[in-house]
């Protein structure tokens, strides 16, 4: 009889996990307030509730400014065009990431030139920065991916020996601390999402924030059709509406009220999984960088080395954890297996001097194509909102999951 329960076998945790998003009568009582006040929409930009939750936010993270707006895409669009970033420029991002990254250069008309990460962080690896620097690069969209953070020491040295901008993709970082500054608050912008599964979320929406009065007055007119946001009202953009209406500003308000404490228990449960998994064979800790300081995350990303599970590869590990009862999947490929990215499927909406640098066939990114196509697996946030004995059930099933190596279905199954 199989023991795997992707076989058929019992699973370690059939009782699953917390469901996310929290909720319980204060979010209720937020929406209904928002219905009975008739003031429903982002216009006039920012509403009340966005203000406040703008403040906020910013305070928490430690920036002068909040933008919120409709999504953590057309943040880092908005950051670029805001920066004067567009035709002719180019914008260096990470090779594992999402999508949206690299789809915010070409959004603003300029070149995303995709960069290999780090074996120990899978974040954007400096080295690789510094030798993409071109006399067009204007911009470096670091991400911090998963419980990790980009190497912004490093970073910030290469923007500024070259004179280029920064946009923190922090979509799966709000909390997050570098040498005791916020995520988002150390380049020019940074870029948050609100997304549905996001660890603040509202089930939509993005926020910017920025240091910069003229950056962030920009940004407000970037996402209110263009509306001059400065005082004398001569500043006019070439804006559209990328406004978020109050009903999701006030539910932001009242999952902000709960962040902090969401935040501390899944750093000790986090926490607790690297000192358990280890002892799994196979399973290799992607041990966070001590310049963390406040440290929060999304979802944890660890590594599994295939032939310590009879040569099955991430995709097919996580989905056995999934069928223990385990919130776990393979999030990103590499950049260049994007199907955007593939000339049969995409009509990438790029300069035509552009095109021939996005030629899959010529990019090669050994770290990255490792991570994604074999290495990477990505724990769901819940899996840290279960306390201590549902991280060991985590473990159990991967010990078990590699016990049984040998029932996992193969490729061609
Ligand atoms: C790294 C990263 N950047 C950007 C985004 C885009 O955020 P949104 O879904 O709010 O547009 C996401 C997730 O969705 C993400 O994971």
């Amino acid at each position: 009889m199989a023991e795997l329960a992707i076989r058929g076998g019992a699973a370690v945790r059939p009782q699953g996990f917390p469901p996310w998003p929290v909720w319980d009568d204060r979010d209720v009582d937020a929406v209904a307030d928002v219905v009975r006040s008739g003031n429903w929409g982002g216009f006039p930009e920012p509403g009340p509730n966005a203000a406040e939750f703008e403040a906020r936010f910013a305070a928490y993270q430690g920036a002068e400014h909040g933008v919120l707006m409709a999504n953590g895409t057309v943040t880092m669009e908005v950051a670029l065009k805001a920066l004067g970033i567009g035709w002719g420029d180019e914008v260096i991002v990470p090779a594992l990431t999402f999508t949206a990254t690299a789809y915010a250069p070409m959004a603003a008309g300029a070149l995303p030139v995709i960069v290999d990460v780090t074996p120990e962080t899978w974040t954007i690896d400096p080295e690789q920065v510094e030798a993409a620097v071109t006399p067009r690069t204007k911009a470096i969209i670091p991400v911090h991916l998963g419980h990790q953070m980009a190497d912004m020491d490093a970073v910030a040295r290469i923007a500024a020996k070259h004179g280029l901008a920064v946009a923190e993709d922090c979509a799966h970082a709000p909390g997050q601390q570098w040498e005791g500054k916020g995520a988002g608050c150390i380049g020019e912008f940074g870029s948050f999402s609100h997304q549905s599964s996001k660890i603040l979320t509202a089930g939509e929406g993005g926020t910017l924030l920025t240091n910069d009065d003229r950056l962030a007055r920009l940004a407000h007119s970037i996402i209110d059709c263009g509306r001059a946001k400065d005082p004398e009202e001569r500043e006019f953009t070439l804006g559209a509406n990328y406004r978020l209406g109050e009903f999701h500003a006030a539910l932001l308000l009242t999952q902000m009220d709960r962040f902090e404490e969401q935040r501390k228990e899944r750093a000790a449960t986090g926490a607790y999984f690297e000192e358990l998994a280890p002892q799994v064979e196979g399973v290799r800790i992607m041990a966070r960088d001590p310049r963390i300081t406040r440290w929060s995350f999304y979802n944890y990303i660890f590594a599994i080395d295939p032939d310590a599970f009879a040569g099955a590869t991430n995709g097919t590990v996580a989905a056995a954890l999934e069928a223990e009862g385990i919130p776990a999947e393979v999030q990103y490929p590499p950049m260049n297996r994007y199907d955007l990215f593939d000339p049969s499927r995409s009509r990438l909406p790029v300069a035509v001097e552009h095109a021939g640098r996005l030629d899959t066939s010529t990019m090669s990114f050994p770290v990255a194509e490792e991570a994604g196509l074999r290495q990477s697996i990505y724990l769901m946030e819940n899996t840290f909102r279960a306390g201590g004995e549902g991280i060991e059930d985590v473990v159990e099933a991967l010990a078990k999951v590699r016990k049984h190596a040998n029932e996992l279905p193969g490729p061609a199954e």
